[in-house]
């Protein structure tokens, strides 16, 4: 019997509270306990036994309590990990997905092909997108936003550890209410899901805030008001990128294509759902 397997039935709770494979089960567990008890996770593989002291298990189960409940391992932790940078998260903000690292990488291949210099970040929440790019090109000139000042101070520490050196000007705006001026490239993770989705009610979303998820009965109140005042905060030859739920492509090609967008795409996730539409105005 391995240290591992006294963890046995909380393994398994894992797996069938959340549908998540054994091995991210296993992961999740070794990552609770060794944040519990203030342990690098490399202490668990040099000297498994440490996972069978009491005093360490107690700590343990108190926050596997909370995981169970449906926290997720990135708000009980208090960080995220996002293209490549250790992003600080709270309940204000959303966790950042893996699949808006999609968005980062179209909008980095625009900057380069294009020379974008102005960057217009809309709904930043934890900074994910405003720091990643300002982290790859320090060179750009990027206003990030949020209707929500918790997030906003989220994001402001975040942008102050993870890039000192490439200020990002932070706004407390309701989308454009705020912003003036013009942009090169506006990019937006807009919330997109629909007021009676299901899905709000699986054990990790009922965590996240609900202004960072909900947008009106379609999940594209955001996205429609995105898309159709665009254009008024672009420059000339200027582009947006929207990310959006996997069944939202055709209605973002429309309102893109309705608000005078040229060039349209979309892309799609790792799991190849689309999720990032854009254009050139
Ligand atoms: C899906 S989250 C995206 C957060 C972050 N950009 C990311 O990709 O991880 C949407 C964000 O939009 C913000 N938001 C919601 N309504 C807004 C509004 N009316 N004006 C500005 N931001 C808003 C939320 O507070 C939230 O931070």
């Amino acid at each position: 019997m391995t240290i591992i397997d006294s963890f046995e039935s909380d393994i398994a709770k894992l797996v069938k509270t959340f549908n998540i494979s054994r091995s991210e089960a296993i992961s999740e567990v070794k990552i609770i306990f060794a944040y519990a008890n203030d342990l690098p996770s490399l202490n668990l593989i040099m000297d498994p036994t440490v996972m069978s002291e009491s005093t360490k298990i107690k700590k343990y189960k108190k926050l596997f309590k909370e995981r169970l409940q449906g926290k997720s391992v990135a708000y009980i932790l208090g960080r995220k990990e996002f293209y490549g940078l250790a992003f600080s998260v709270n309940d204000s903000v959303l966790v950042p997905r893996p699949d808006t690292e999609l968005l980062v990488d179209l909008a980095i291949e625009k900057i380069e092909r294009y020379d974008l210099k102005r960057v217009l970040d809309l709904g930043t929440g934890s900074g994910a997108i405003a720091v990643s790019l300002a982290v790859k090109m320090p060179n750009l000139n990027i206003v990030a936003t949020d209707n929500s000042a918790k997030a906003l101070e989220v994001a402001v520490s975040n942008a102050d550890v993870l890039c000192p050196q490439s200020p990002i000007t932070f706004l407390r705006s309701d989308w454009f209410s705020k912003i003036s001026g013009e942009f090169d490239l506006i990019v937006s993770n807009p919330p997109y899901i629909a007021l009676d989705d299901s899905h709000l009610n699986l054990a990790d979303l009922r965590f996240e805030p609900k202004q960072a998820l909900v947008s009106g009965a379609e999940g594209l109140d955001a996205l429609r008001l995105i898309i159709s005042q665009s254009r008024n905060f672009l420059a000339k030859n200027g582009w947006l990128l929207v990310e959006h739920g996997y069944e939202q492509r055709g209605s973002c090609l429309e309102l893109l294509g309705a608000g005078g967008f040229s060039q349209l795409f979309c892309d799609s996730d790792l799991g190849g759902n689309p999720r990032v539409s854009g254009g050139k105005i």
